[in-house]
């Protein structure tokens, strides 16, 4: 068992990352978890900092702050690390190092949970210590827990979420103002919402690594990196906005794992058309929500912060005071009897929104209807918008009823191909809710 107690009783916090969310925790501790006054009696009495010289948002002793990690880790009053630096590497090397060491590890990084936190996990059930990772998907949202906990008596149908505040900022802003995604991108990076280089947000990867971490808790079943269809936001235009619109529908990155004995366990990051009746068409902003569907307890809504300081904090805090205060083993996860298959994308099935930019001439609308017939994929509505008198020019919107994806995707090669067709603009999935 780890010495997560000092002599006075006092748990050691070592911290590996004193930027704005290590600040935050460090703040937490100082200011709620005194010796004196509370009953569980913390102290940071280690960080790790890349740039001692650096302003902290956080008044901490400079004695205790350092460059170097292994002797954070190494320090015999550290009972609990807290890995905040994020990515797999160097963060694996440490967090490995800690457990080994017979420290208990809290960590906010879903990317080294993603690919390899089952190796983490069973490094901390060999060493009898504590590896939670709350803070890694949703921020200040509670849902591992509840996967890991409340939730065992379920078998999990889906996880749907929004979990990445970036993109959904940038899709809300574009909703909301017709703004082009690139005029948005910009915006979010002046404030602060979106990094200088975008590509794990807008790109999908963020969501997928949360996805990952999720669906192996739902469904006991290693999801890794690449079996998680993924597509980012690049794609979404302003126009396509405007049409799903009038439509019924909005757009966001959405991240699903869904499961079932007869289609198997697919995961998939990419923007879907939702339909403004469903509640996750109102998550709006930097805001994160995951729905979580379970055959006892039914649809679940978890929403809120899915990151800042505070709100991580407030996650990085809840799993320190769980070890602190004795919580039992890391648990397993939702009541799934056996492993499901992984599914592909390909078998993936739902309705679809196309949109073409075709010459505005007879027979164009009746030829990519035939692509479509031909693969076995029946049109719902079609929208002619934007006609361009002057270039002959019109974009045409179809919505399907729902196709299989490999169907869709030997259309969407056809489609290409006609004369007609100068260019197949967007091709998006709409995500269909039971009614
Ligand atoms: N970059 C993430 C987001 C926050 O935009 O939601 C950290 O996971």
């Amino acid at each position: 068992m780890a010495a997560a107690r000092t002599d006075n009783q006092v748990t050691g916090i070592g911290l590996l990352g004193l930027g704005i969310v290590g600040s935050a925790v460090a703040r937490a501790v100082i200011e709620r978890h005194r010796t004196e006054d509370s009953s569980a009696s913390l102290k940071v009495v280690a960080a790790v900092v890349r740039n001692t010289s650096r302003p902290r948002a956080v008044d901490i002793d400079s004695s205790i702050v350092s460059t170097d990690p292994k002797s954070v880790i190494a320090n015999p009053e550290v009972g609990i690390v807290v890995e905040l630096m994020g990515g797999e590497e160097p963060a694996f090397d440490y967090i490995t190092t800690a457990l080994k060491a017979g420290k208990h590890v809290v960590t906010a990084n879903k990317e080294v949970m993603c690919k390899r936190g089952s190796e983490l996990l069973a490094t901390a059930a060999e060493n009898n210590v504590k590896l939670f990772y709350e803070a890694s998907v949703g921020g200040g949202i509670p849902i591992i827990g509840p996967l890991m906990n409340d939730l065992t008596a379920n078998r999990i149908q889906s996880v749907r979420a929004i979990i990445n505040g970036t993109t959904n900022f940038i899709l809300t802003k574009m909703a909301n103002e017709g703004a082009d995604f690139n005029d948005v991108l910009s915006e979010a990076q002046e404030l602060g919402y979106a990094e200088s280089d975008p590509s794990a947000d807008v790109d999908g990867y963020d969501a997928l690594y949360k996805i990952s971490v999720l669906a192996r808790l739902a469904y006991h079943t290693e999801v890794p990196v690449d079996v998680i269809y993924r597509e980012g936001i690049r794609e979404v235009h302003a126009k396509d906005f405007r049409y799903a619109k009038e439509l019924g529908f909005t757009i966001k990155l959405l991240a699903v794992a869904q499961a079932s004995n007869e289609t198997g366990l697919l995961a998939r990051v990419h923007p879907a058309l939702i339909s403004f009746d469903v509640p996750m068409a109102s998550v709006n902003g930097v805001l994160n929500a995951v729905e979580v569907e379970g055959d006892m307890v039914g649809p679940l809504w978890f929403q809120g912060p899915g990151a800042g300081p505070e709100p991580t904090a407030s996650a990085v805090m809840g799993d320190v005071l769980r070890i602190v205060k004795g919580a039992p083993s890391n648990g397993s996860g939702t009541a799934t009897t056996q492993p499901f298959e992984i599914a592909s994308m390909s078998d993936h099935f739902c309705q679809y929104y196309i949109r073409i930019t075709v010459s505005d001439q007879a027979g164009v609308l009746a030829n990519v209807a035939r692509v479509l017939g031909d693969a076995d994929i029946s049109i719902n509505s079609v929208l002619q918008k934007d006609t361009d008198i002057e270039n002959g020019h019109a974009d045409l919107v179809i919505m399907t009823h729902p196709a299989r994806e490999a169907n869709m995707q030997k259309a969407v090669s056809s489609i290409n191909e006609l004369d007609s067709v100068l260019r197949l603009d967007n091709l998006l999935r709409v995500e269909n809710y039971a009614e």
